[in-house]
């Protein structure tokens, strides 16, 4: 009999589909009408599950699940899984750690590019009709060179070496903040997030969210100042939504790109009406080249952990 699998969010790649409709019994949650009631019937038999990173599982629902033998975040974030419990069961939370570095980099500095050159804001002027009504320079305020640009990271993980990186071809002196200053990396570590905005013309976001909430509220912003841009490709809850919505509004901050949101798929109303933000769906690593691999990534720690291994691609901290 095939292992009884649940999936709490869609994957998009049909291959990955298909391959674990091939190997597995797929109890897909998101297509059930009533996934309480789905759960009450089948959770007894579910052997593992496949979760995203922004949706994670909560304790409540792996209690629901006795059978549980390994928890698959399709994604990098484990933010929202309930790790203390897991461990306490001795399940493995296994990730995609690595598979989306590049495209969730490559994301940040097309937010980066799009806010300061106001690639967006210009595509609706262009779309609206409004060039031939005004047809002189000056109907579009001048942009911001990104080339040469301060740059600080805000996490120094895969994602922010990667991000340090891009821009370093860009022509962008980088300084970081973490946790603690990392060694062996080229770029100045800041231990002052503060410092690091008011050093900064651009501030990426590309921290964990496992410990961290609100880190950039309103003295950070201030910090940033009116010259400056806040992109965040990491969580929303990373950002105090409250303090930025005012700092925009206020051109306290010149403006921000932003893939993620504290209360996803719900984006504050104030920021729709804002020329000086691009906004994303949390797309940062939906490209088909990157969530193939991180299919292929949950389709190994599947097959690990119910042959009872240890995953590869364990969570290790
Ligand atoms: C994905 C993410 O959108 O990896 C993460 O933590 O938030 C994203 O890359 C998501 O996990 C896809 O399931």
């Amino acid at each position: 009999m095939k292992p009884n699998i649940l999936q709490l969010n869609p994957i998009l790649v049909p291959a990955i589909n298909a391959e674990l409709d091939a190997l597995y019994t797929m109890h897909r949650l998101y297509e059930q009408a009533d996934p309480d009631a789905y759960l009450a019937t089948h959770g007894a038999t579910l052997r593992g599950v496949i979760t995203g990173g922004h949706t994670g599982i909560s304790r409540a629902m792996m209690e629901r699940l006795p059978a549980l033998e390994v928890v698959a975040v399709n994604g990098v974030g484990t933010d929202a899984v309930d790790i203390a419990y897991a461990r306490s069961r001795g399940l493995p939370v296994t990730g995609t750690f690595g598979a989306l570095t590049e495209d969730v980099a490559d994301m940040a500095l097309a937010l980066l590019l799009a806010t300061a050159r106001h690639v967006a804001s210009v595509d609706r002027f262009v779309r609206g009709g409004l060039w031939p009504k005004f047809p002189q320079p000056n109907a579009i305020p001048l942009a911001r060179r990104v080339s040469g640009m301060r740059v600080g990271i805000v996490g120094l993980g895969r994602v922010g070496r990667a991000v340090a990186e891009r821009v370093g071809a860009f022509g962008c002196p980088v300084r970081y903040t973490d946790l603690k200053e990392i060694a062996g990396v080229p770029w100045a570590f800041e231990s002052d997030l503060v410092q690091l905005a008011r050093d900064s013309d651009a501030l990426i976001v590309c921290a964990a969210a496992d410990r961290a909430r609100d880190l950039i509220d309103a003295p950070v912003l201030d910090a940033i100042g009116p010259r400056g841009f806040l992109i965040n490709v990491a969580r929303g809850r990373l950002v105090k939504e409250s303090d930025l919505v005012k700092a925009l509004q206020e051109q306290r901050i010149a403006g921000a790109g932003l893939d993620v949101f504290a209360d996803e798929p719900n984006v504050p109303p104030a920021l729709l009406d804002l020329d000086n933000v691009v906004l994303q769906a949390h797309r940062a690593s939906a490209t088909e080249e990157t969530r193939a691999a991180m299919g292929r990534m949950v389709l190994e720690s599947l097959a690990q952990a119910l042959a009872g291994q240890r995953p590869a691609h364990s969570l290790t901290t």
